[in-house]
């Protein structure tokens, strides 16, 4: 771990200090759910007050701890999807090969508009053999379709909609038994709408932020709430790193209803 990275306590559920998120968040167990999907996470940080991000932006909300957490997440990680929102907002680069790794994660982008320019440095630097694969509707812009198709793969699943179903199982296909989803929270509704989760790693981060800044997933209401269960508290520099995954000993049936 780097000097800059403050010490990391496990809170739950085994109480340690000077934790390894690399190694805690390698050894968790993701093989893959019944069915044809991979398993299905998402990443995201959020203020005490649940604000995603402060001026459209959330690279300010973490810290170096948040950064740890951030990358060892990512290790485990075969895809990572996220919104074209968040790519058009965050300037995303291509993600780094992480230790011990021959290679880094593919990058998906999902988007409808296909507004993402070709020449942006996501696909620019993209190694070779790993460029993005951009998933998208049948409706979609061809001509944007054609000059994506240059420096992407290009993935159609959907009609208005990108199905996020049909995109997993085509990603389980591909060979991704973990895929992490970094949102922003618009596609995290989805995901959550679709009932396609297993786990949700959420950063709290020492701020109030008030304003009217989306909750994690934000959409449409899931047709069933999930019950999810607590798996594990780091804390670090004054921020909680949870990690949730799906309670399947609970049935959606006896969790609250969303109607
Ligand atoms: N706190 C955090 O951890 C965190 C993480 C990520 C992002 N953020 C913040 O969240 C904000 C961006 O989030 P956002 O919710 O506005 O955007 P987003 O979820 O990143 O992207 C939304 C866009 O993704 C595409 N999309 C998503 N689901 C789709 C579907 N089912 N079918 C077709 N297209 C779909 C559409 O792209 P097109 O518009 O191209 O059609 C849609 O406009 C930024 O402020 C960012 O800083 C925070």
């Amino acid at each position: 771990m780097g000097d800059m990275l403050p010490p990391m306590r496990e809170l739950y559920p085994n109480p340690a200090d000077d934790v390894d998120p690399v190694e805690r968040y390698a050894a968790d167990d993701r093989s893959s759910p019944a069915g044809e999907r991979p398993w299905v996470l998402i990443n995201m940080i959020a203020t005490v007050d649940g604000a995603t991000a402060i001026h459209g932006r959330s690279g300010t909300l973490g810290g170096p701890a948040d950064k740890a957490v951030f990358s060892a997440i990512r290790a485990v990680a075969d895809v990572i999807l996220v919104g074209a929102g968040t790519v058009r907002a965050e300037s995303y680069g291509t993600p780094r090969t992480p230790p011990g790794k021959d290679e880094p994660p593919r990058l998906a982008i999902v988007t409808r508009s296909l507004e993402i320019d070709p020449a942006g440095r996501v696909f620019a630097e993209a190694p070779p053999g790993r460029r993005p694969i951009v998933v998208t509707t049948e409706r979609s812009d061809a001509s944007r379709r054609a000059a994506l198709a240059g420096v992407a793969d290009i993935l159609v699943a959907g009609v208005d909609d990108v199905d996020l179903t049909q995109t997993l199982t085509a990603l389980r296909q591909q060979g991704a038994r973990v895929v992490l989803c970094e949102g922003g929270p618009s596609l995290n509704g989805h995901l959550v709408a679709a009932g396609a989760l297993d786990e949700i790693c959420v950063s709290v981060a020492p701020l109030l932020a008030g304003g009217s800044s989306p909750r994690l997933a934000h959409g449409d209401a899931a047709p069933d709430v999930v019950p999810m269960r607590l798996d594990r508290a780091l804390e670090a520099d004054n921020m909680i790193f949870l990690r949730y995954v799906r309670n399947r000993s609970v049935s959606a049936a006896s969790a609250p209803s969303t109607s």
